[in-house]
């Protein structure tokens, strides 16, 4: 589904067989796994992630490649990601200008979420970035009372990373519940914010970011 949010688009999809997939169990394992690293537990919360605890492999995005790790191309979670990242592609215009076949990862990573942790607002590429073209983020485990995803409006894409999502306006913002099975992608230059997680559980996602060679 494609929703139109200020100066752009987010395309949301949700994954039927999320709970019983063939691979699940398997999958599960990989990305508990990755949250076990040393380098990952030892890791402080990246600059983004306020207010509570939270895990992340982004800064081992070069060495462990999520679709890689998680087969992505014989995984039926991972083929229906790359199918409505292709769809989703097209219905935010990146077909125009660019070869959405050719698709290249940029930095993919997994993400988790402890209580009272908030994202602050980013954005993925600036103006004058090359790459990354689009981000998608799948939820794993998203427990009641979850930190919610929230675009801002804002048009100056010179900024990287803007304020807590409370800081701005309620008119700014357009909030996008996640729920486990879930795929949104989004153009990489909007900027967005999370709402603090007041679950106990833990939030896990993992998020790729995509770019498309120019059409020749
Ligand atoms: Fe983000």
């Amino acid at each position: 589904m494609f929703l139109p949010v200020f100066n752009s688009g987010v395309c949301v999809f949700d994954f039927e067989n999320f709970n019983n997939y063939v691979g699940k169990e398997k999958t599960d394992l990989i990305v508990e796994s990755l949250f076990n690293l040393p380098e990952v537990v030892g890791e402080k919360n990246v600059i983004d992630a306020q207010g509570g605890r939270s895990l992340s492999t982004v800064h081992l995005y070069k060495s462990h490649i999520i679709p890689e790790l998680l087969n992505f191309k014989s995984n039926p979670l991972g083929l229906w990601i790359l199918n409505r990242i292709a769809e989703s592609a097209v219905m935010l215009g990146f077909d125009k200008t660019r070869n959405i076949r050719k698709l290249k990862y940029h930095r993919t990573w997994v993400n988790r979420m402890y209580r009272n942790c908030d994202a602050v607002a980013h954005r993925h590429a600036v103006m004058g970035s090359t790459i990354p073209h689009m981000v998608a983020i799948y939820y794993l485990e998203v427990p009641e009372n979850s930190a919610e995803l929230i675009f801002i409006d804002d048009n100056d894409f010179s900024v990287m990373r803007g304020g807590r999502y409370y800081e701005y306006a309620e008119n700014q913002r357009y909030t996008i519940l996640p729920k486990t099975g879930r795929l949104v992608c989004h153009d990489a230059r909007s900027l967005h914010a999370t709402s603090a997680h007041l679950s106990l559980l833990p939030r896990t996602c993992l998020i790729i970011e995509v770019g498309f060679p120019p059409l020749k």
